[in-house]
């Protein structure tokens, strides 16, 4: 596998959990890297201890994201590979408690920063002639859960993800969503105690960065990658819709056109 030396990173969530061990271990190697987070002390620390670059980013804006990444490419001349994994819970669902606000704070964190993060780096990425973009997305992109928006929005970063990957094939960009179950971060630090006596399998971050480290080596692109701790790391397979003619709609004269899904195909 080809590991990344000498490459210029950027990695949304980078000054915690899973984007703190990522940004640990990309550093180690020799890569240039900008660690994009709200939080301005953990940030600052985790840069002075590895050598990355800190850059206090919302991912929930726009122009924000376009900041952090104008900032890699003006500290260290281009940007080959983005990291977009800010994330968080909600704990809020439908019902009495439902509580809007965090809801809204949930897929502007979870979705909104994936939009936006691609559209802020794919101009960039496609100047230095074609990049890699991971997404931490999660088991719960595949499957239901508790935590249902949560689970909403993973769905949507995966499908996001697998729609955009023929899309930025064009543009020499690889897109790929991880999609880790359980993992010991401070996101789940209060389940921690309960998850152990349940018996449940938790990954520690380290392993869900050999994972980031096999998928950015991987010439594929627009593939789900489930990342569990009792299962080997795997593209997930999703059932095979009958969408051939409607691709061929899609990408015909190397262009985007309107969608018609042909007759039969509706869902
Ligand atoms: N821990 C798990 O069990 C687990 C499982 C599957 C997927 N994930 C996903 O992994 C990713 C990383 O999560 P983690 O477990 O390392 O969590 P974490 O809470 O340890 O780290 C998340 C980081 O994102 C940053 N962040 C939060 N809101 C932000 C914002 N608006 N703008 C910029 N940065 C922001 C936080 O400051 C923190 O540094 C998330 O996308 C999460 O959904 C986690």
């Amino acid at each position: 596998m080809a590991l990344l030396n000498d490459s210029v990173v950027l990695i949304t969530g980078g000054a915690g959990g899973i984007g703190a061990a990522a940004v640990r271990r990309f550093a180690a190697r020799g890569n240039q890297v900008v660690i994009a987070d709200l939080d301005r002390d953990r940030g600052e620390a985790l840069a002075a201890e590895t050598g990355a670059y800190f850059v206090r980013t919302d991912v929930r804006d726009l122009a924000e994201n376009e900041a952090a990444v104008a900032a890699a490419v003006e500290r260290f001349g281009r940007l080959d590979v983005v990291h977009l994994n800010a994330g968080t819970i909600a704990s809020t669902s439908i019902g009495e408690s439902f509580a809007p606000d965090r809801y809204r704070h949930l897929m502007g964190v979870n979705l909104d920063s994936v939009v936006y993060g691609v559209q802020a780096a794919h101009g960039p990425l496609k100047a230095a002639g074609g990049g890699r973009i991971v997404v931490t997305a999660s088991a719960t992109g595949m499957r239901p859960s508790y935590e249902v928006f949560y689970a909403a929005s993973k769905h949507a970063v995966v499908g996001l993800v697998r729609s955009l990957g023929p899309l930025l094939e064009a543009e020499g960009i690889r897109i790929n969503a991880l999609c880790p179950g359980l993992v010991d971060t401070p996101l789940i630090a209060d389940r921690m105690a309960e998850l152990n006596r349940a018996g449940m399998a938790v990954s520690d971050p380290e392993s869900v960065v050999d994972a980031l480290e096999t998928v950015l080596a991987d010439p594929r692109t627009g593939l789900a990658w489930l990342v569990m701790a009792d299962r080997p790391l795997a593209p997930f397979e999703f059932a095979d819709l009958p969408v051939a003619r409607e691709k061929n709609l899609l990408f015909e004269n190397g262009g985007v056109r309107a969608v018609q899904i042909p007759e039969g195909n509706q869902p």
